[in-house]
């Protein structure tokens, strides 16, 4: 066999199995091509922990990458995606400062140490509710029937969103999420996107309306009251929309992802489960493993806005980069035996929630929505084996998750369930 046959094929975007498990193809990328162009993509994939932690905070790397396409676009096709191009353009997440340094600035007045602390409670009674609901039950779809309502629900609870919605909005939002995310193909995807940010759209508007007169204590009443201190700068109308639409979106199903990604990586490594069941107080840090061994993002997306240098090579502006977050967090350049899952290891900040001035909002939220699940899940399932040996994961660059995860549960202590394949 020679050398280049004994290396794993790098990630590849056009087959699946690259998002099945990224790793090996990312791993290899990492070690010989550190920052390699994808002719299929047609954009360049950063696989280091230390490039990826410097370029999230260099200037010359841009989060706004909808204006230039939105741009770029006929003007009967920008008319077909009018609601997209309005709210989408005001996400945080897409602006460069100064606009995103005053968007964040506002909607964070809103989601602090406070907000967190009234957090807590709520979602311990989501979590009991769901699992209450759950009681018995010998199969299960994971993402279905769990971790794919908590986020959801928590994040309506705190934007003020009634329970009764949950249906709606959900699909609201997974519709949005094809026009950001998906790399596969849906012919009417724009169409599905548009129709979608339109409805959620008009609903935040009626909630906003309500909220102006009628404050509550929810997030979109604190977001409408959020003033900057030293100008009483404000969020517009569209602005709040936008933010509303955002949270929402950012809010789910990346948490979602992380209590999903969490337990296949205990079911692959049940030594760990035990560890967790015995030392339920590991809980926080086995959150932070759970993130770094294989977090809801697979990479974060840019736009090279002034030419940059590295390894040798340049990338030029209106070039499309990802920062692979999920190559960085298994560097082994930074991490020990990056490719095992260890709940009570003591490691270097992990990059699951990007770094730099887009770092994560809703951070603390998703930490301790996990925080406070994985305890009560394993409580309550002293044996959990997955029903399937494979798994329908997201073709998409950005986002790593599973469609379905089915799962046996056994309410009998004693049964163990059995280890599945490692990534
Ligand atoms: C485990 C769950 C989560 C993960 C892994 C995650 C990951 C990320 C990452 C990687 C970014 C940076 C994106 C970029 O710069 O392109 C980001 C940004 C953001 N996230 Fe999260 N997120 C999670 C949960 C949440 C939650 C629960 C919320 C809100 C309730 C949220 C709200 C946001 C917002 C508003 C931004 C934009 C921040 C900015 O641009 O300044 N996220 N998230």
């Amino acid at each position: 066999m020679s050398a280049s046959t004994d290396l794993p094929a790098k990630f590849d975007p056009s087959d699946p199995a690259s998002f099945a498990n990224p790793y090996p193809g990312l791993a290899r990328l990492r070690e010989h091509d550190p920052l390699h162009f994808d002719p299929h993509l047609r954009a360049w994939f950063v696989t280091r922990y230390d490039d990826n932690k410097a370029l999230t905070q260099n200037l010359a790397l841009s989060s706004d990458r909808l204006r230039p396409f939105f741009g770029s676009l006929a003007d009967d096709r920008r008319r077909d995606i009018a609601s997209i191009i309005r709210y989408l353009s005001r996400w945080m997440v897409f602006t460069d400062p100064p606009e995103h340094t005053r968007l964040r600035k506002l909607a964070s007045s809103a989601f602090g140490v406070r907000r967190m602390n009234a957090m807590g409670p709520l979602i311990e009674r989501r979590v009991h509710r769901l699992l209450d609901g759950l009681q018995g039950r010998r199969e299960i779809d994971f993402i279905a029937e769990f971790a794919g309502p908590l986020p959801a629900l928590v994040i309506m609870d705190m934007l003020g969103v009634p329970e009764a919605e949950l249906a709606r909005v959900k699909a609201l939002s997974d519709r949005v999420a094809l026009f950001i995310g998906s790399a596969r193909l849906t012919p009417d995807k724009y169409a599905v996107a548009e129709a979608a940010t339109r409805e959620l759209a008009d609903y935040f508007l009626g909630l906003v309306a309500a909220r102006r007169g009628h404050p509550t204590q929810d997030l979109v009443s604190d977001l409408i009251a959020a003033r900057d201190p030293e100008n009483g700068d404000a969020l517009t109308d569209d602005e709040l929309v936008a933010t509303c639409i955002l949270l929402l979106f950012a809010g789910h199903e990346t948490t979602t992802s992380l209590l999903s990604g969490g337990l296949l990586a205990l079911l692959a490594f049940p030594e760990q489960i035990e560890r967790l069941r015995a030392q339920p107080a590991l809980a926080a840090d086995a959150v932070e493993e759970f993130l770094r061994y294989d977090g809801p993002n697979l990479s974060q997306a840019r736009v090279v806005a002034e030419p940059v240098e590295l390894h040798g090579k340049t990338m030029k502006p209106g070039e499309r980069v990802f920062l692979m977050l999920a190559a960085a967090n298994r560097d082994p350049a930074v991490f020990e035996r990056p490719d095992e899952l260890d709940i009570a290891c003591e490691r270097a900040p992990h990059l699951a929630f990007g770094w730099g001035r887009h770092i994560c909002l809703g951070f603390p939220l998703a930490r301790l929505e996990a925080t406070i699940a994985f305890p009560a899940l394993l409580a309550r399932w002293p044996a959990i084996t997955r029903a399937t040996d494979t798994l329908d994961w997201h073709a998409s660059m950005v986002f790593r998750g599973v469609s379905a995860m089915p799962l046996q549960l056994d309410w009998h202590a004693g049964h163990r369930g059995r280890p599945h394949q490692r990534q």
